[in-house]
């Protein structure tokens, strides 16, 4: 068995042309972008950058230098950018980075990554799920709705909450406790997605909009509070804390990659791709530092640690309406980044199945829909089941581990087809060759190392079980093998 056997790039492109297992063709570059706004705006800004910004238990908070943090991750995450557009614009296929290293790195690491991609993309889905469901409550209790807590409580809280579990039902001596609106909204982010690319790509353009206003609005209203006082000492825990701090604001960055999830659905590949990948990366970037410098200056750092610093800051300077508009435009926020997340997995399941490391049944394409619809709905299944029980912090150590390393092979899948392939036709090229990649490498596994330790054990064993699963079944069925 030949472990680093390659499908050819031009392998891939010719399952495309089969038009029994390949997608419809729907989308333009704006519909590109607003995926991409859609997948990155989300959790990461309304909620994980409190964490970063005053710390917790696993590391020290950047402070002020939060800031920072959010352009020292944008670097690393535009080189890993240009190196996905120069694939995506190459190899325009539903898969992703998990097919464009089975075209350069051989079979076992693009196993390896279409595994890792389950992190990034499902695992991500129970992070934003778990907070959209703590925003929706908050939201309905600032309207007198108060939803029960048992109902809407991650395990771990509840297992250390002697009040939640005596409020909570039992059945026997098992008391009954979940997340329930995190799973609901997740099925219903499913049962779009079954129906049509289309009608999602639209539902998501009107996503992005609202979320674009009301970061617009914490900004406009937010702006003439700030106090310059607040930023000092700027770096209250010097590099560490900005380097911790960008480990964890990574996760607000995710989701640019996720546009090359629908490559093959895309009207003009090699013009688009890099058109949606890096200017939706650009255009998010810019809005990260602009609420970053704005949240720092209006309450000291150390109060953020909680999960809607946004509104918060905006009730504590008075602007209760704005702060409910906020955590609204939150809700629909993290809505749009389940959506393209929803989206994304079960095109790389797709593309896997369509290799044959997964069973031929996920290549299944809806015969009215043509979308892939199997896949879609194990998807939902699996990520609401987590979402009722997961608990957040954890969900986003693991997801930023897992796609930070995708970044690395995405990065290192480059290097070596330049080298091996040089003449191929590439319609994007990053510049600066060597040193996009060599830099997208080294800055990856630099934010990686800013994650606590029990994440690394985690990821590894994640990992290890996948490769059971390859030598159980992915290698024996591959259709290349
Ligand atoms: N970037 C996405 C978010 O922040 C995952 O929600």
């Amino acid at each position: 068995m030949n472990l680093f056997r390659r499908k050819t790039i031009d392998a891939c492109l010719q399952d495309i042309a089969n038009p029994e297992t390949s997608l419809k063709k729907a989308l333009g570059p704006w519909h590109l972008i607003a995926l991409g706004i859609g997948a990155i705006i989300g959790a990461g800004i309304f909620a994980s950058i409190g964490t970063a910004a005053a710390g917790d238990l696993l590391r020290p908070g950047a402070g002020p230098a939060i800031i920072l943090s959010f352009i020292l991750t944008a670097i690393a995450c535009g080189f890993a950018a240009l190196c996905y557009a120069e694939f995506a614009a190459m190899v325009p296929i539903s898969g992703s980075a998990y097919t464009y290293s089975y075209a350069t790195l051989g079979e076992l690491i693009a196993w390896i990554i279409g595994w890792d991609l389950i992190i990034e993309y499902a695992v991500g889905n129970v992070a934003v799920a778990i907070s959209w469901s703590g925003y929706f409550t908050q939201l309905l209790s600032g309207l007198g709705i108060r939803f029960p807590v048992w109902l809407a409580t991650d395990l771990r809280r509840a297992l250390a909450s002697p009040e939640i579990l005596a409020a909570a039902p039992h059945i026997g001596n098992v008391p009954i406790v979940c997340n329930l609106p995190a799973a609901l909204i997740v099925l219903a982010i499913t049962w779009i997605l079954v129906i049509g690319i289309k009608e999602s790509a639209l539902f998501n353009s009107v996503m992005v909009l609202i979320k674009l206003i009301t970061l617009g609005l914490f900004v406009a209203v937010g702006f003439f509070y700030v106090k310059p006082e607040n930023w000092q000492p700027f770096m209250p825990n010097g590099w560490a804390g900005v380097q911790a701090g960008a480990a964890v604001v990574f996760f607000a960055y995710i989701g640019f990659d996720a546009v090359s999830t629908v490559a093959e659905e895309c009207r003009n590949p090699a013009k688009d791709m890099p058109r949606g990948i890096i200017g939706s990366l650009i255009i998010s970037t810019i809005i990260y530092i602009i609420v970053a410098v704005v949240l720092t200056g209006i309450l000291p750092f150390s109060q953020l640690n909680v999960s809607e610093p946004l509104a918060l800051a905006l009730q504590k300077i008075g602007a209760h309406q704005s702060a409910g508009f906020v955590s609204l435009g939150a809700i629909i926020s993290m809505t749009a980044v389940l959506l393209v997340f929803q989206l994304g997995q079960p095109r790389i399941f797709f593309s896997m199945a369509r290799d044959g490391l997964l069973p031929p049944w996920c290549a299944k394409v809806h015969p009215k829909y043509r979308t892939p619809y199997v896949t879609t709905l194990i998807t939902g299944f699996v990520v609401a089941f987590f979402s009722a029980f997961a608990s957040i912090d954890e969900m986003v150590d693991l997801t930023n581990i897992g796609t930070l390393f995708a970044f690395v092979l995405v990065c290192v899948g480059i290097l070596i087809l330049r080298v091996r392939e040089p003449n191929r036709l590439r319609p994007f090229k990053a510049p600066l060759f060597p040193w996009v990649p060599i830099l997208g490498i080294l800055s990856c596994f630099y934010l990686m190392m800013g994650l606590p330790q029990i994440t690394w054990i985690r990821f590894g064993v994640w990992l290890a079980v996948g490769m059971i699963f390859y030598f159980a079944y992915g290698s024996r069925h591959s259709r290349l093998g």
